[in-house]
């Protein structure tokens, strides 16, 4: 894939301090990354290492911050329209249809009656959703509702579409069926994203680099370059030795050692050999 040299999104030494029960709490620590036009970012660290914090600093619903954030270098916050955010939770409106919770992706935006309900058919169609329009979330599996918050988040045609572990509530194999339809969406949609999860696998299945953060205070670790083609095998060396190299940023300290291609291909012989 072809990226454009300047950033879409910059976050500049982003500090951010709460305060819990009178003491401050350092969450971030000089955060700065920068995410190119049509990039896939993946974010991954431990509970409470300021992941959601980042991404709820940059769609303004929290200002109180240090440094600065940026969208086409203009403050991230007034271009919130530009951002879409899908949560581990689908946060549908129970007594809301399908379609009348993806029409609300659209509220913001003076669009004619007639192109605001094609584009919210073509998005239906685009999650595999055109017999449930009319259902009620309590009507929809968990993946079938993922995918819903998904298209209210695209329907709007954001330029950057953040998601906050958004699977990380469905089995394995619905999981790995809506990475699939996210890594297409974002083909035809020419999407820039940045991913936030717990699961080292669906970062690499999905990203063009991952971001390791390190906890308390949360401050990235390490950005490892993911440059395998897709659909990407995650059965292959190359998948499992990124897998081990990222589980090993984050558990461990220290530069990670890869095992030599040589080792692994003759172990079977050395088995053989005992
Ligand atoms: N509104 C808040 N007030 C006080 N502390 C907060 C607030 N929001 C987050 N924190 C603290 O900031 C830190 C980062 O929280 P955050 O929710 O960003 O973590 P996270 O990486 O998303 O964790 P998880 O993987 O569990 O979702 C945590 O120590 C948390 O307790
Ligand atoms: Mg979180």
């Amino acid at each position: 894939m072809t990226l454009t040299p300047s950033p879409l999104l910059r976050f500049s030494h982003v500090n951010k301090h709460f305060r819990v029960n009178g003491q401050p709490l350092e969450a971030i620590r000089d955060f700065s990354l920068h995410v190119a036009c049509g990039e896939f970012v993946a974010i991954v660290g431990s509970s409470g290492c300021g992941k959601s914090t980042l991404l709820r600093l940059l769609i303004g619903l929290d200002r109180e911050f240090d440094g600065r954030i940026e969208l086409e270098g203009r403050p991230a916050d007034r271009s919130t329209r530009d951002c879409a955010i899908v949560f581990q939770e689908h946060r549908l409106f129970p007594w809301l249809t399908v379609t009348q919770n993806i029409a609300l992706g659209l509220a913001a935006q003076p669009l004619e009656a007639a192109e605001r309900d094609r584009r919210i058919v073509e998005f239906i169609e685009r999650v595999g959703l055109s017999a449930f329009s009319q259902a009620y979330p309590h009507q929809l599996s968990g993946g079938m509702a993922q995918r819903v918050a998904i298209a209210r988040g695209l329907v709007a045609r954001p330029r950057v579409l953040l998601l906050d572990e958004p699977f990380a509530a469905l089995d394995a194999l619905t999981r790995q069926q809506l990475q699939d339809e996210l890594l297409s969406l974002r083909g035809k949609a020419s999407l820039t994203a940045v991913l936030v999860t717990h699961d080292v696998e669906e970062a690499i299945y999905l990203a063009d680099r991952v971001v390791v953060m390190a906890p308390r205070p949360g401050r990235i670790k390490r950005i490892v370059t993911i440059d395998l083609p897709h659909p990407r095998q995650r059965g292959s060396f190359e998948f499992h030795q990124l897998r081990e190299q990222l589980l090993h940023e984050l558990t461990r300290e220290g530069p990670y050692e890869p095992p030599g291609r040589d080792l692994i291909r003759d172990l079977p012989a050395l088995y053989i050999a005992c």
